[in-house]
């Protein structure tokens, strides 16, 4: 198993690295959509806590990915049917979502510190917020937090229509090569 990325595809690492970010997104997301819907008390600040430590997870995972993308840069684009045009969209739709990956993130934190509540790391330790809680400014935050991250969801699942359109339809080799052989 080649742990690289060479001119076939995508090396084991950055496979890996790429399926946790899918696998924490969604868990991350259900959560947030879904997390209201747990009994007030234990069960919801738990929820709340295992969205946070995912989210956290998640911006980890991407520090390592980017970090190895630059030192191991992406197979260049398998030749397709559809032209060089579509191949720059798709490149495009990959940098909107690394934006994206550390936005939601990002925002996120912001909504916890405008709440004036600490952010836990893991449970090892918490940060404290640097701001007293402002009502206002936790609508405006938590409003943006979620649009970013419903506008992740909805890219990424544009993005993965894409790659089974390739596989079923253009029969090429851009899903494969982001698969364990
Ligand atoms: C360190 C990272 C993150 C932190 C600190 C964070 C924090 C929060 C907080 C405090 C809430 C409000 C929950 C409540 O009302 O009880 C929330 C909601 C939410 N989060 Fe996150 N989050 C993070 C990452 C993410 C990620 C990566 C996604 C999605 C990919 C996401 C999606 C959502 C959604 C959809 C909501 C519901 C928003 C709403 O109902 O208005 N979050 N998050
Ligand atoms: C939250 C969900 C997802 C996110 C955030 C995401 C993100 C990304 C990013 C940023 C890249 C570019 C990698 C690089 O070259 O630097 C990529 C590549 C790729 N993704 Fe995803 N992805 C997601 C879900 C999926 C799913 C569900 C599939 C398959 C059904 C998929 C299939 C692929 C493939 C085949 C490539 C390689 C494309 C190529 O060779 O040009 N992704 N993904």
């Amino acid at each position: 198993m080649q742990l690289r990325n060479s001119d076939d595809g995508y090396g084991a690492i950055p496979q890996f690295l790429h399926w946790s970010s899918v696998a924490l997104v969604a868990v991350a997301w259900l959560l947030g959509v879904f997390g209201d819907a747990l009994p007030e008390g234990t069960a919801r600040a738990t929820g709340l806590f295992v969205h946070i430590s995912v989210g956290l997870a998640l911006l980890c995972v991407l520090l390592v990915r980017v970090l190895w993308r630059v030192a191991d840069p992406p197979p260049p684009l398998e030749r397709t049917a559809l032209g060089v045009w579509l191949d720059r969209i798709a490149r495009l739709a990959h940098y909107a979502l690394y934006a994206l990956l550390v936005a939601a993130p990002v925002v996120g934190i912001l909504l916890q510190f405008a709440r004036g509540d600490a952010l836990p790391l893991f449970g090892l330790t918490e940060i404290t917020s640097p701001w007293a809680a402002d009502r206002a400014f936790v609508r405006s935050v938590k409003g943006v937090h979620e649009m970013l991250a419903h506008a992740l969801v909805v890219l990424a699942v544009l993005h993965a229509a894409a790659a089974l359109f390739h596989h079923w339809v253009l029969r090429d080799r851009t899903l494969t090569r982001m698969l364990p052989h």
